[in-house]
């Protein structure tokens, strides 16, 4: 025992552990913190998770788009806990956009971003995104058809950005468009670029917080004024100041605890969101539904009239940073308690209100491709052509059924064509299906000369609803 104290001492002298750590631990922190100072620390439990698995997942997987979809599978199927690994990774995503939020929301509503914490909120602000980012670019690692159709809805939006889309697209996919080239950049932005910054800015945001110390919490009445605050928050820690640890920190611990744990139990007994078949442009027999946490700002550019949506893409987002970042800036002093900020509060609740509700319709998503869509029935081919036959189940094999509707049947993502010889003649037909357009894929190097003309026929046939 007396050895190990020894040793002890000497590595503690050495290194300066207890010089450096001890004052973090044990710094004076505003009485009466509350549970809904939880979060932040939570979205930290969350990330450190995020970092083990994450370094565990990519010693199996292989960033090249022959390989990654099989080296998934390896994980999820073979490897040992590798099933449960990809679940925590997926769910501790969850929690970590979860846990993210609900801390900026807590932070926008009792009002701590305001003076001196101004730069706590920047770089949380930053740290929010760089979240997204990390979600939005993991999803396509999973390189399954799910994944890339969800990243290629998105990031083919990019190309169309006015002026600077080509060039932002090559930036951010490695081309015009999604492909195997984009695979190795995503993996470069999700393994090493993003986390640096998040790792970067984690530091910051922490060290901010002792710095300038935690807010106390919001009371009717006690106005933020800058050339008196922080000698009154001085002043106060002095007087009613509590050690971080034990006092505040415990329910730190269970509530980071209790997240963990739901996350490995959420991963053991659900399991990671399940594979889908490679990316094949010809076989779009998927559901291709971003992870949840994309959804509403899928649904909200699938809302949005095309027209606008190449504006939107660009100024839609640039406008919500921008309003993020200037909020302490607009605001550093004066009341922070809830009850004196209504507007303040109303806000959030239609921000929570409109993202739940786009949230909802996404589920619905009847942008999408109705995958369920039954082959044609006899009633709507009418006709005996044995080719306009062979045609229409081809028209059924080949997905096209599942954008576009022939009289009752079919989806919405693409025009109806049940009339559409009385639009286009042939020669336009196969330009159409050859090139493929906006949201629809180019089947020029998919259909065989033969079947490409067995379609036409059946799409010359349609004269009449
Ligand atoms: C993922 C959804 C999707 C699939 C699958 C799809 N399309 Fe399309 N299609 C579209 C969209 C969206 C447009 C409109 C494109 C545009 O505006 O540039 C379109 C346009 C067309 C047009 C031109 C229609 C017009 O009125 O101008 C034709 C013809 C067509 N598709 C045929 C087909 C055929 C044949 C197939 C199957 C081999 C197919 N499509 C598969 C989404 C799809």
């Amino acid at each position: 025992m007396k050895r190990l104290k020894k040793i002890w001492d000497w590595i503690d002298d050495r290194s300066g552990f207890t010089e450096i750590f001890m004052p973090l631990i044990k710094h004076p922190v505003p009485p009466g913190s509350k549970w809904s100072y939880v979060f932040g620390s939570a979205t930290l439990f969350c990330l450190v998770l995020q970092v083990i698995t994450g370094v565990a997942l990519s010693l199996l997987y292989q960033p090249s788009s022959s390989e990654a979809y099989k080296s998934l599978q390896f994980i999820t199927n073979d490897a040992a806990f590798g099933n449960v690994l990809r679940g925590i990774h997926y769910f501790g995503a969850s929690g970590m956009i979860i846990m993210v939020s609900i801390h900026m929301i807590r932070v926008y509503i009792t009002a701590a971003y305001k003076y001196p914490r101004e730069m706590t909120w920047i770089s949380g602000v930053i740290l929010f995104f760089m979240t997204i980012a990390m979600g939005f670019t993991g999803q396509l690692l999973r390189w399954d058809s799910n994944g890339v159709w969800s990243s290629v809805v998105a990031a083919e939006q990019l190309g169309r950005i006015p002026f600077i889309g080509k060039w932002a697209a090559r930036l951010l996919l490695g081309g015009d468009t999604i492909g195997g080239h984009s695979l190795s950049r995503f993996y470069s932005y999700h393994v090493f670029i993003i986390p640096a910054i998040i790792f970067l800015f984690v530091g910051y945001h922490l060290m901010l917080v002792i710095r300038n110390g935690i807010s106390e919490p919001a009371k009717v009445g006690r106005l933020v004024d800058p050339k008196t605050y922080r000698a009154w928050y001085k002043q106060m820690l002095v007087e009613k100041g509590i050690p971080f640890w034990p006092y505040a920190a415990w329910r730190d611990v269970i509530f980071g605890a209790l997240t963990i744990i739901s996350i490995i139990l959420l991963a053991i007994f659900i399991g990671p969101p399940a594979l889908t078949g490679p990316p094949n442009p010809a076989s779009l027999n998927a559901n291709p539904a971003p992870d949840w946490y994309m959804l509403s700002i899928f649904s909200l550019f699938a809302l949005m009239p095309p027209k606008i949506e190449s504006y939107m893409i660009i100024i839609g987002p640039a406008l919500t940073i921008l309003i993020l970042l200037a909020l302490p800036f607009v605001s550093n002093k004066g009341e922070r308690h809830p009850l004196r900020r209504p507007w303040a509060v109303f806000g959030s609740v239609c921000v929570i209100v409109f993202v739940f509700s786009l949230f909802l319709l996404g589920e619905r998503s009847p942008w999408s491709p109705a995958f369920e869509a039954k082959p044609l029935t006899a009633k709507n081919v009418h006709s005996a052509d044995t080719t306009v036959i062979a045609g229409s189940v081809l028209f059924y094999k080949k997905g096209c059924l599942y954008c576009h509707r022939i009289n009752d049947q079919g989806g919405f993502k693409g025009p109806e064509l049940s009339d559409v010889s009385l639009r286009l003649s042939p020669a336009d037909l196969t330009i159409r299906i050859v090139n493929g357009g906006s949201n629809m894929p180019a089947y020029g190097g998919i259909l065989s000369k033969k079947e490409l003309n067995t379609i036409i026929a059946f799409l010359n046939s349609r004269k009449s609803k």
